[in-house]
């Protein structure tokens, strides 16, 4: 199995970046922020829930995101891999995710973290909330507020697989194609390195 994370700040092109990725190496995308989403347009219990600190820009609690991975990666028992997408966003969801790839006898094999400037990621938010219809992305504040959320309680989830040595950065500001080719280039090293 290959895992990755695609890491970076709300706007940094996670989403953008994860669907080319997942159609050249046949990764599942877990993306829980997709994943909450479609909660909220099942109108579930817990789709309820999670609208109420996701509209405010703030995360939704651990036990929740992580009793959906749980879900995902029991219902995925027969993939290549797995490409996280805005998960593991706090300390405990990077330990917990660990225990249960872990217990699947496989494990985080690359960070990749995505580096945009906090200018152009408040201009790619607020055109996209032309149309998008998040309600995240309506106004600046909010916008404003999932950044600062970012740098509170998810920057230093690099840290935990910096330890690890798991971590690579790459610039994700330029075009599309050119960050998708910095990207698969450090996938390709990794995947060699790592005999996967
Ligand atoms: P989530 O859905 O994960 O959103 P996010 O991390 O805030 O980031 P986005 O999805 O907005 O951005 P992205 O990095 O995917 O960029 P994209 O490719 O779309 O989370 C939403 C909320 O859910 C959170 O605030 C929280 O409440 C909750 N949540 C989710 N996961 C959670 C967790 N694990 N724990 C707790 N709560 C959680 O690109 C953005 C825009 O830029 C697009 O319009 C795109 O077309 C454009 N763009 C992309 N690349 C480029 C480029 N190279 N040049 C110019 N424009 C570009
Ligand atoms: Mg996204």
């Amino acid at each position: 199995m290959f895992n990755l994370i695609l890491f970076g700040p709300p706007g940094s092109g996670k989403g953008t970046q994860s669907e080319k990725l997942i159609a050249k190496y046949h990764l599942k995308h877990l993306s829980t922020g997709d994943l909450l989403r479609s909660e909220i347009a099942a109108k579930t219990a817990l789709g309820l829930e999670a609208k109420q600190f996701m509209d405010k820009g703030s995360l939704v609690p651990d036990h929740v995101v992580i009793g959906m991975i749980n879900d995902a990666l029991d219902k995925n028992t027969d993939v290549a891999g797995f490409l996280f997408d805005g998960f593991p966003r706090t300390a405990v969801q990077a330990e917990e995710l660990d225990k249960l790839l872990n217990e699947k006898n496989t494990c985080i094999d690359i960070m990749l973290a995505l580096e945009v400037s906090e200018d152009e990621l408040i201009k790619r938010l607020i055109k996209r909330g032309e149309t998008s219809g998040r309600s995240d992305d309506t106004n600046e504040q909010i916008i404003i507020a999932r950044i600062a959320e970012y740098h509170k309680k998810t920057a230093s989830v690099a840290d935990h697989y910096q330890k690890e040595k798991k971590v690579m950065m790459i610039k994700g500001e330029g075009s599309v194609e050119e960050i998708f080719n910095a990207l698969c280039e450090k996938i390709d090293f990794i995947r060699k390195q790592n005999n996967c």
